[in-house]
Order: C-alpha cells, then structure tokens, then sequence
C-alpha cells in the first residue's frame, strides 16, 4: 500500500484561523467596553488581533447600523493600505466594498464601505468639512503609541468632539506598549490642566512583565469616560545578543549576520532593520549577489524590500511564504516594529537606528536622520522574534550602547514643523493653539515659527487668525503650506496648469528615476535630455509632459527614458485631484500645454513663462531659500546650515546664485536639497517681505 503522502493530502491554510489569535477570547469583553464607555484604550502585543479583528467585531456587533462607518486610523500610508488588503480578504469582500481604505491622492473607498482604514492626517483633513466626524460611529486610532504628529493632534481634536454634543461617538486607542494610562488620563483630564502637565518619563514595564502578569496591570485606571482592556498574547523567549565591538558600517554588518545566521541557524526567516530606502536596496543587492556563492543545494535565500515609497503590490509579497527550501530576509524600515506583521520570523538584526524627523526652528530646515532608537523601539523589535516559535536578535550595537539608549523616542509634535498642524487647527477654528488639549505641549519655539511661516505665506493676519480666502483655501488644499500658497499664487502669474503639474511631481518624492541595472551613465543621458537651466522645477514639468504626450502611449517610452511608469501615473491622479481644489475655489485652469514631441526642453511658452514660474515658486518657498557658496554648496538665508545639491538635482555641479528647493534630505550624515531651482534676490524680498525685512 502507498505511503500515506502528508504534503498532499493536507493543504496548509491560507490564513491562521482569526479565532486562533490572542483577541478572540477578549471579543466579548471589548464589545462590552465599546458599548458602555466613550473611550476604550486595547493594548495588546502586535500582532494579537487589534487591527485586522477589532473593526469585523464591531461590523458584526452592528456598529454599522444606519450607514455609520468604522474609522480605523494608522500613522503610515503602508499600513492602511495593507491591513485593509488584508480584513477585505478575511471579509471575503473587493478592497473598495464593504471595506476600503483613503490615504492622501488614493481613494479606495465608496458608498458601500462600512470599514474604513485611512491615516490619521486624513482623518484631520475630514474633520474640516465635518466637524463632528458625524459619519462614524467608531474611531479607531490605532498605532497610538507611535505618537505621530497626526496621531497626537487627532486625539486632541477628539478629545474635544467628545466634550461637544457626541455622546453617541466611540474611540479606541490602540496601542502596542504601555503608555494606555496616559491616553486614559489625558481623556478624563481636564484639558486646561492636562496641556500643562508634563510628560511623566515612560514607566520601563515592557509588555512581557505585563503578561507575566497574567495580562492585566495591576489596578488599571477606571473611570467613566473609559477603560483599558490588555490582550495577553503569546510570546516566546528572544535571545539576544550584542556586539562585542561597535559595527562601523551597520548595512554590511547586517548583510554579514543575515549570512551568518543562514549558514549556521536553524531555519526561520529573518527581519532586518535599517532605516530607509537607499540603504534597504544597497542590502538586498548585496544579498542576491552574494547569494550566489552559495552551495547549489543548499537552502536559497530571498532578500525583499519593505518601505514607504513601495508599490502595494511590492508590499504584498513580504507576507507570502517564501517557497519550498528558501529563507525569507526582509529588510524593512520602521513599519515592520509594530504597524506591520510578518509571520515566521525568527531571527532579527537590529542595527539599532531609525530615521527620524527634526525639525530645527531657527534654520527652517526639516531633516529626516537616522538616529539611534530607545530602548522601547529595540525591545519592541527584538519581540518581532519571538511571535510563532523562541527566536533570536541580534543588536548591531554593544551591550553599553544599548544602555546609553534613551527610553522611549521623543514624540513628533516635539521636534516636527508645525505649520501644516497649526493651519489645520486654524481651520477648525481652534483659534488658541496653546490651550488646545496636546498629549504633550510642542515647545513654544516651534510654534512661533510656524506662526511666523503661516503669516509670511499670508495664511495668518497679525492676529494670527485665518484669513480668508487664502488662509482657508490653503488649509483646504492636500499639501504642505508652502505648495499650497503657491498653487493659490499661480493664478497671478499666469501658471496654474503649470504649477499643478509640479505641484503633482514633486509629490512623488524622488521615485521618477528607475536605474537598470549597471546603467547609472546612461539613467543620466536620459535625464539630462529633460533638463533645463532655470532648474529641477521646470524639468520636472518636461518630464509630465512627455509622458502625458508619449510615454502613456508607447510601452518602451518609460523604459527607454528610466521613468518610473507608475509613479508618472500617480502624478496624473494628483494632478487631477489637485485641479478639483482649484476648479472648486472658482481658477480658471487653461490647460495650454504645448506638446512636446521630439523632446528637446521645453522653454515653456517663452523665456517669461519660466521666469513666472520661478516668481511664483517663490511666493510659496522663499523659507527654503539658499545662496550657493564658491565650493558649489549651499547656506540657507536664515543659518549656516550647510546644504549640498542632491546627486539627482541639476544644480549637482552647477553655477547659480539664489535657489528655492522643495526639501531637505539627509543621507551619510549631510544634508542635500532636493528639486532645486534659481530665483533672483530681489524676489525673496518682495515675496515676503516681512520674513526677509533685515534683507
Ligand atoms: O494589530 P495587531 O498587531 O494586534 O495584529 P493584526 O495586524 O490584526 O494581525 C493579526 C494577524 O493577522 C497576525 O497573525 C498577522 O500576521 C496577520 N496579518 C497578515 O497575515 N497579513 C496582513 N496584511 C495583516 C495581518
Ligand atoms: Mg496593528
């Protein structure tokens, strides 16, 4: 008789039963609490349930009733999109039906949907056209213990539509460490008080005391205006283990240990953590080349990318089981800390950095640096290890470093820009932005130089209220303040059609260049066919209008050209999304592109086109002004912030006096501008005047 031949008789399930996970058992338990308070805080390990399975409870408890919707709110774009991938296909539903998901220039979304995952910015954004956030009947925020900027200005704002006339509103906050006391008194707090409390430090329990604990904590805050439910999950024992010495180059390093860990450890997949794009392509290169020293027969390794500025298509294959006799690596940024959950990982390298936002108010200049984590990011990492089986992490760091880590990561709305925030409390007539209920205050300086922005850009009076239109309109508008005035001065200087397309293309974040393999030369032959020498601005409008007139045709045009097709497309989408906001503030938009078929540069309808361009580029970005030194680098006006051109930038090894650039990158500890165009002195003045009085 045949061997009974498990493998083809049993075919593995797609997706671990939901009532396997840890919330299961808690299902009764949260309905109860939703049900009885206002606010409900779930802490819970990640990957326990909260995102997927929260929102089916309460559709199927019958929160949807009357066409109300549940709101699930994420801090990142990646998340929102993946998770609502993910409970559509549990719901056995199309993404866009019963359950959808919004984030900026993206709406999945329709009448149908009664699940909503979106970001928390956008979110904010809805609470301007409905105050009360009238459409949902629950609203989740989840992530919550990230403290984005958004999430942190959201919870105010609920705070208060709590206090107003909402009594039949539901919030939970959802949140992966301990900080549920916090958001459990700054609810019940009294908001006068509460903005002037300061931030206890972060009690060091980690999650693993708490389900020692038997799940609970001990006496865990109560009151009327809510609860705290913790879901113990399981876990597994990590090892961990330190450097005995400091890495110097942590992407090699991590390169090598996913090596070491392949060759000498059991099976299991492996996460990586770096801290961005450049340097999770640089790894994952270097693992499929080294791969290939490999013993043909010994077991493959597949290294995958996981980041921001993917395609959800590109996300998606993360969370497939690598194929028969392969180990998954998976190098990820931040995301996979909490937001996101792979199954069957094993091991983790922590290189113990992530990119952090900082804003410094006396230079104007927002950076994103790697930075070293605290020590709750490292223990939250190390626990991505220990989820199905007893894992190991290995911290690219010495053991004394880990000790000299801070506690807990400094939250956004204390080191961010805050002008696009203070213009959307503006909008929602929050008038006195130092009494709005903050989770943590912002320092005043912060906030006085985006007072000072806003004004300048003519979106404030001298009483710092709204002005109107322009103010209103530019809160209105689903970009940051300074791409917002612009567009709003386009008019005036006869370049809207213009300034949408750039506005559009400078949104796609550096992802319009694909290099093939080997060919960077000949990436660079292409771009230059595009370029012009007013600057990167009015490239970036070459590049929209050969693809809208060839590239969308021809198969072979993006290919030939290194254009990311995708990414053009998207800029179609923003584009046109963008142009709604004008038509509906009453500009007229004559769309009078010339074509532009053998692609030499466009002069843009003459020498004066792009001088209005750049006029008019400035009206909105003349804080980001910098005058080019002899050395061929940049100091902003306000600091001697050194700044370089960005290797993709046509100012790269070239002559101009004055510039306005788009942003500020970092990249191995220096700062590059990137979209870069010259403008004339004299402008900056009489652009805004008020900002450049000692000029
Ligand atoms: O929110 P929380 O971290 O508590 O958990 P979750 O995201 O709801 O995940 C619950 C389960 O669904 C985990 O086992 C995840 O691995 C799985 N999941 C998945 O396989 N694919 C996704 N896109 C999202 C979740
Ligand atoms: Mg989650």
């Amino acid at each position: 008789m045949a061997e009974f031949d498990l493998s083809a008789t049993f075919i593995p399930s797609l997706h671990k039963p939901s009532s396997l996970l840890p919330i299961a058992r808690h299902r009764q338990s949260l309905l109860y609490l939703i049900e009885t308070y206002p606010v409900t805080i779930v802490v819970g390990q990640t990957g326990s349930g909260k995102t997927t399975q929260i929102p089916q409870y309460l559709e199927q408890a019958g929160w949807c009733a009357e066409g109300k919707i549940i709101a699930v709110t994420q801090p990142r774009r990646v998340a929102a999109t993946t998770v609502a991938i993910r409970v559509a296909e549990e719901m056995d539903c199309k993404i866009g039906e019963e359950v959808g998901y919004s984030i900026r220039f993206e709406d999945v979304t329709s009448s149908k949907t009664r699940i909503k995952f979106l970001t928390d910015g956008l979110l904010l954004r809805e609470a301007l056209v409905d105050p009360l956030l009238s459409r949902y009947s629950v609203i989740m925020v989840d992530e919550a213990h990230e403290r984005s900027l958004s999430t942190d200005v959201l919870l105010g704002v609920l705070k208060k539509i709590l206090k107003k006339r909402r009594n039949d509103l539901r919030i939970i906050i959802s949140s992966a460490t301990l900080q549920a006391e916090e958001f459990l008194n700054f609810f019940a707090g009294d908001a006068e008080m509460q903005s002037n409390l300061k931030q206890e430090p972060q009690s060091a329990v980690t999650l693993d005391d708490l389900i020692a604990q038997g799940g609970q904590k001990p006496n865990p805050t109560s009151n009327e205006i809510g609860q705290i439910i913790s879901l113990e999950g399981r876990t597994y024992p990590v090892d961990i283990l330190y450097l005995e010495n400091p890495a110097e180059d942590y992407v090699e390093k991590a390169v090598q240990t996913v090596f070491d860990i392949h060759t000498k450890e059991p099976d299991g997949d492996i996460l990586v953590f770096l801290t961005g794009r450049e340097e999770i392509d640089n790894a994952v290169q270097r693992i499929s080349e080294r791969a290939a020293s490999l013993h043909p027969r010994a077991q493959a390794l597949m290294a995958l990318p996981l980041y921001a500025g993917l395609s959800t298509e590109q996300q998606m294959y993360v969370f497939e089981e690598a194929p028969e006799n392969t180990r998954k690596v998976i190098f990820s940024t931040n995301i996979a800390e909490a937001s996101i959950t792979i199954d069957g990982i094993v091991y983790v390298v922590d290189t113990g950095f992530v990119k952090l936002r900082a804003f410094n108010p006396l230079t104007g200049i927002e950076t994103l640096t790697a930075t070293p984590v605290s020590k709750a990011s490292a223990t939250q990492r190390a626990g991505r290890a220990g989820r199905t089986r007893p894992g190991k992490c290995f911290r690219l760091y010495t053991e004394p470093n880990y000790q000299q880590l801070s506690e807990s990561t400094i939250p956004e709305i204390q080191r961010s820009n805050l002008a696009p925030v203070i213009l959307q409390l503006k909008a929602l007539g929050i008038d006195n932005i130092v009494r709005f209920p903050f989770l943590t205050s912002p320092p005043s300086e912060l906030i006085i130089r985006a007072l000072e922005v806003l004004y300048s850009l003519g979106a404030l009076d001298t009483y710092t209220k709204l002005t109107q239109p322009l103010g209103t309109r530019m809160a209105e508008l689903a970009v940051e303040p300074m791409m917002a005035k612009t567009l709003l001065s386009s008019q005036t200087f006869g370049c809207v059609s213009e300034i949408l397309t750039i506005a559009a293309m400078t949104s796609l974040g550096g992802t319009i260049w694909v290099p093939h393999d080997g060919e960077k030369k000949k990436m660079e032959t292409a771009r230059r066919k595009f370029a012009v020498e007013e600057g990167d601005h009015i490239t970036l409008l070459n590049i929209y209008q050969a693809f809208i007139t060839k590239g969308k045709k021809e198969a072979r045009f993006c290919h030939d050209h290194y254009l990311n097709f995708k990414a053009l497309t998207r800029a179609v989408s923003i584009r046109a999304q963008l142009k709604r906001y004008l038509e509906r503030f009453g500009i007229p938009i004559p769309e009078s592109l010339s074509s532009n078929p053998n692609l030499q540069p466009l002069s843009v309808g003459g020498p004066d086109k792009g001088e209005q361009i750049r006029r008019c580029l400035t009206t909105g970005y003349f804080a980001h002004a910098a005058r080019m030194q002899p050395d061929g680098t940049f100091r902003n006006v306000a600091g001697g912030t050194v700044l370089y051109a960005h290797p993709s930038s046509l100012m790269f090894n070239r002559k101009a006096e004055w510039v306005v650039f788009h942003e500020v990158m970092e990249m191995g500890g220096k700062s590059y501008v990137r979209d870069v165009s010259r403008i004339e002195k004299g402008w900056l003045v009489e652009y805004a005047p008020e900002f450049y009085r000692f000029a």
